[in-house]
């Protein structure tokens, strides 16, 4: 594995093996990595010659400081990880090497992705999460780029961004990959009790049990049910769960006002943030 950090050095390696026709694929992560990022590396792994990841804790997509402080980072385990799932190339930049020295500050417009729901709860997250995700994609220039579903709506905020800026390069979202009692595999678990983390598989039944309750009942009223559930738990604090329109993310009354219907949810449990998301209803009429 080839590691730069310099992003012209990284440009001029990458230029080199477009030159002899190779494709690349690249999953951009902030490290602390777990089975969830090496799961896109794996996608990326069977669908290109070469693998690009990126391991950069992005202080514009943080609105709390304290977040940003107390993000976890191992990077000679996560070197390792990567070395062990066949990555080609690790970009590792420093500040200056994303946004220039000059620091410019773009404004994307996102449409209004950025005001609601995690937008709405985390001020400036997807402008920060869409300026770093440019810059890299400026760097890198892709064939194909990997997210994950766990974080549902950025990855709403990512086909935004390609449809502005890049229309060549294709996005690839990854199933959500979960610990053995249904917890959404997240950097931030670390930060919960080993009491709390075999607790935190209800918030992904409370999913399963909604998706199975709204084709019996409305969708607002299985809605209503699992709210109330979530919020009868001890410790729990429920910050929003919504059924959305998983192409634009506004929030939708029925089953039938949209084609792709995702339940998001984000709950604070032992004080960390803990999110999830569901797929209610897809394209294909499941
Ligand atoms: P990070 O939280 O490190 O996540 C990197 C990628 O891994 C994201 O696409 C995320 O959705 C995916 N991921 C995390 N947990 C997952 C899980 N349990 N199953 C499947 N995929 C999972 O997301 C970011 O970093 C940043 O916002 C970034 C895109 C790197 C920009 O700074």
């Amino acid at each position: 594995m080839k590691v730069f950090k310099s992003a012209l050095l990284l440009h001029s390696e990458l230029a080199n093996q477009r030159k002899m026709g190779r494709s690349i694929g690249f999953v951009p992560t902030m490290g602390a990595l777990h089975e969830g990022h090496l799961a896109l590396v794996e996608r990326a792994r069977e669908g290109n010659d070469t693998v690009v990841c990126s391991i950069f804790v992005n202080p514009r997509q943080f609105n709390d400081a304290q977040d940003l402080q107390a993000y976890p980072r191992s990077i000679e385990d996560d070197m390792e990880k990567l070395m062990a799932a066949q990555v080609d190339i690790l970009f590792l930049p420093e500040y200056a090497d994303v946004y220039g020295a000059d620091d410019v500050h773009e404004t994307i417009d996102l449409n209004g992705l950025d005001h609601v729901l995690e937008g709405r709860q985390r001020p400036g997250h997807f402008q920060g999460v869409a300026q770093v995700v440019k810059r890299f994609f400026e760097q890198v220039q892709p064939n194909r780029a990997y997210f994950g579903q766990k974080d549902f709506q950025q990855t709403v905020v990512i086909r935004r961004l390609l449809n502005l800026h890049f229309p060549d390069i294709q996005l690839v979202v990854c199933p959500i990959i979960r610990e053995s009692n249904g917890l959404a595999m997240s950097s931030r678990n670390e930060r919960l009790s080993t009491d709390g983390r075999n607790k935190a598989g209800f918030i992904f039944h409370t999913l399963l049990r909604l998706r199975e309750r709204c084709h019996f009942k409305s969708l607002q009223e299985s809605l209503e049910i699992s709210r109330d559930y979530l919020q009868s738990k001890k410790g729990v604090t429920l910050e929003y769960l919504e059924a959305v329109d998983g192409l634009t993310m506004k929030t939708v009354q029925d089953l039938e006002d949209a084609s792709n219907i995702v339940a998001v949810v984000v709950v604070q449990f032992e004080g960390v943030r803990l999110l999830d998301n569901i797929i209610l209803k897809n394209a294909a009429g499941n």
